[in-house]
């Protein structure tokens, strides 16, 4: 069995001051922390941390520093992929002593968790809302694939496969969605494809693979498919995922709140 917690889209920024002039992003993220430490007796444990990218709002080193602290009462491993906010050479610094990034190009990998093997895909252009997959990123996943034969794999990127008819958020969505499909498409095993960025989940089949997107702990993007729909964000705290490997996979979603009881039937 092997469990491993997905958060996306942090969006911490230096203290003293909020994102947008809204969000406390790092209150936000205290909170999921808590919560996943209260619910940890109930659940299998938890084999590390995946964060799906936009860690960072602004890409500053400060905020990755804070990022770190805050995940810190968690005492798990974190691995990490950058998001379209995020800077690659401040993350590839601040996330060195994972021991998974290349010295230079993009930060993708490849670790074992328990059974499950778990790449990450670097969808970074920097500057850019919108992110694409390198040559170099789509042979990376090949090789791995090719070798791999049939053992169960999430891929972890930060801009989603798939069109979310969110027109703002598919304007700057992932390039080059085909190029990943081709390499899916003759894997014997499971494969979980995870993403970020559009701040909602979203789950959708990507040859015949489960291909499902994380909310974000500080905020959401409505479902709006309308042409005028208006461009922002809403400051709902929307949570974060788990996906637990037993001979299958299952993603659940952990929100900020619990609600109380259980109450008896
Ligand atoms: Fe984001």
């Amino acid at each position: 069995m092997t469990t491993i917690l997905q958060i996306s889209d942090t969006h911490i920024i230096p203290k003293g001051s909020l994102v947008s002039n809204v969000l406390d992003t790092s209150a936000s993220l205290k909170k999921l922390v808590i919560r996943i430490n209260k619910i940890r007796p109930q659940i299998e444990n938890i084999d590390c941390v995946l964060v799906s990218g936009d860690i960072s709002d602004d890409g500053s080193s400060e905020s990755y520093e804070r990022f770190k602290l805050i995940l810190a009462p968690l005492l798990l491993p974190i691995y990490v992929i950058p998001g379209n906010h995020d800077s690659r050479e401040n993350m590839r610094k601040a996330f060195l002593g994972s021991g998974i990034f290349q010295k230079n190009g993009p930060l993708n990998w490849h670790k074992k968790i328990g059974s499950v093997n778990l790449i990450g895909l670097d969808t970074l252009i920097e500057g850019q809302g919108g992110g694409i997959l390198l040559p170099e990123s789509l042979d990376f996943l090949k090789e791995i694939i090719n070798k791999l034969k049939s053992e169960p794999i999430i891929i972890a990127l930060h801009h989603p496969p798939f069109k979310t008819d969110i027109k703002f958020m598919d304007a700057i969505g992932l390039k080059n969605i085909n190029a990943l499909k081709n390499i899916l498409s003759e894997y014997k095993g499971e494969i979980r494809i995870v993403c970020g960025h559009i701040h909602c989940m979203m789950v959708t089949n990507l040859n015949n693979h489960i291909a499902l997107s994380a909310p974000s702990p500080c905020s959401t993007f409505s479902y709006d498919t309308r042409s005028n729909a208006p461009v922002g964000f809403m400051n709902i705290e929307d949570g974060c995922l788990l996906h637990h490997w037993n001979n299958g996979f299952n993603s659940i979603r952990i929100g900020l709140s619990c609600g109380s009881g259980p109450f008896p039937f």
